[in-house]
């Protein structure tokens, strides 16, 4: 039993917050940040979960995939992320090849994500395989998230960005899946680009939270990357995406103001000036 009369009360959100949030039907609202400044607004602004994700590999270092971003990047943006956050829980991907090898591996990465950074638990992509990796980290003491459906590591597997699991056979094996991550352990899921039915399906079937991005509005929380929801991004336009705004020609607007006054020496004045 939670000590707080709303799980929106308490001081810092944990694993078992969401885990309420889930039995009282609060939907649980999730960001991505990479930096100190970001996450220090997104935590200030009331958001119950940070994500570190390896999407910094698009929107940080710009490639075209979350593949080359490496574990000690990941490390210093969740060493960044968590100097800004007082509330917030700390989830921080672990990257392509940091923990696919075998589950020794992983746990060494996955130590140094938490020893390095102070973040408050890992993700990890996929199903079955892993399943024997999330047992030995949450038997370290890991909180470990999960993400199913359209996961981004596996992108040259699937050959594209399409919607998952439409298929009965893809469909039954997420819920298998799901299934499977639950009783390892994991204290919630990603589903990731899949039709809403299946993710409302599962999300009713599973006793832990299911977050979705692109899964429709029966998931337990949603998540967005930030990049994309404030309209930093334009050249990605999914459906799922919505833009809260249109920063990226807001910025562009201002830097022109300042280009202006630098050009027109009207920057700085006096008052600015010693
Ligand atoms: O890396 C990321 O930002 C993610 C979200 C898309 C869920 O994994």
């Amino acid at each position: 039993m939670s000590i707080h009369p709303s799980p929106l009360d308490s001081p810092k959100v944990t694993t078992r917050t969401l885990q309420e949030m889930k039995q009282s039907g609060i939907p649980i609202a999730m960001l991505t940040a990479y930096d100190y400044t970001s996450a220090r607004i997104l935590d200030g602004a009331g958001i119950d979960v940070i994500l570190v994700g390896d999407s910094a590999s698009n929107v940080m270092a710009g490639f075209e995939t979350t593949l080359p971003i490496t574990l000690d990047h990941m490390i210093y943006h969740a060493q960044c992320v968590v100097r800004g956050v007082d509330r917030a829980l700390v989830v921080v991907d672990l990257p392509f090849g940091s923990y696919q090898g075998n589950s020794r591996e992983a746990l060494v990465s996955a130590i140094r994500v938490m020893k390095e950074s102070g973040a408050h638990s890992v993700k990890l992509e996929g199903g079955k395989p892993i399943v024997s990796t999330v047992e030995r980290l949450i038997e370290a003491g890991i909180p470990v998230m999960g993400h199913l459906g359209l996961t981004p590591q596996s992108i040259y597997r699937f050959g594209g960005y399409q919607v998952r699991a439409k298929e009965e056979e893809e469909a039954e094996q997420l819920k298998a899946d799901a299934l499977l991550l639950q009783e390892a352990g994991c204290f919630g899921i990603v589903f990731e680009k899949i039709p809403q039915e299946l993710a409302a399906e599962v999300s009713k079937s599973l006793s832990i939270p299911t977050i979705g991005i692109g899964a429709g509005s029966h998931c337990d929380g949603q998540v967005l990357v930030t990049h994309d929801a404030l309209g930093l991004t334009t050249d990605f336009n999914p459906r799922f995406v919505r833009r809260y705004g249109h920063l990226d020609s807001q910025i562009a607007g201002m830097v022109q103001n300042y280009i202006s006054d630098v050009r027109s020496r009207s920057f700085p004045t006096d008052e600015e000036s010693y």
